[in-house]
């Protein structure tokens, strides 16, 4: 039964759709077609185009792949997961920057190679600022 009505859309019903189509005989054929016939025309070119974009797709450059998906690309990588734990009495300065791009060859501190970081990829990474109040 579906096997009998794919046969009857591919040998019957395909090609007579196909007959009707206004395909002129060349390039500018396309200009003297009129309103109707283009409307008649576009979803058998939308298929066409479809076709030939699958067609090509597996040939088109792949996009590239965000070398960057990871946050943690170096640091700690042994450990299940990074923790830093810093007292606040601690702190002797009264500003601390800590890295939050994970990129700083100080970490946890930052370093500044988030501005590198932000350069190259568009990101707007910063640090986390810990300021003591002055009293
Ligand atoms: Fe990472 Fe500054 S180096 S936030």
């Amino acid at each position: 039964m579906v096997l009998e009505s794919v046969a009857r859309i591919v040998k019957v019903q395909l090609p007579a759709y196909l007959k009707r189509l206004p395909v002129p005989e060349s390039i500018t054929g396309f200009a003297r077609l009129t309103v109707s016939e283009w409307l008649r025309l576009l979803p058998f070119l939308g298929v066409l185009a479809l076709l030939g974009y699958l067609a090509v797709r597996p040939f088109l450059p792949k996009k590239k792949q965000q070398k960057d998906s990871l946050i943690n690309l170096k640091i700690q990588k042994e450990n299940p997961k990074v923790v830093n734990e810093i007292n606040i009495e601690d702190l002797c300065l009264t500003k601390a920057a800590y890295c939050r791009c994970w990129r700083s060859k100080t970490f946890p501190a930052c370093d500044g190679s988030h501005i590198k970081h932000n350069e190259l990829t568009g990101d707007n990474v910063g640090p986390l600022i810990l300021k003591k109040k002055e009293v």
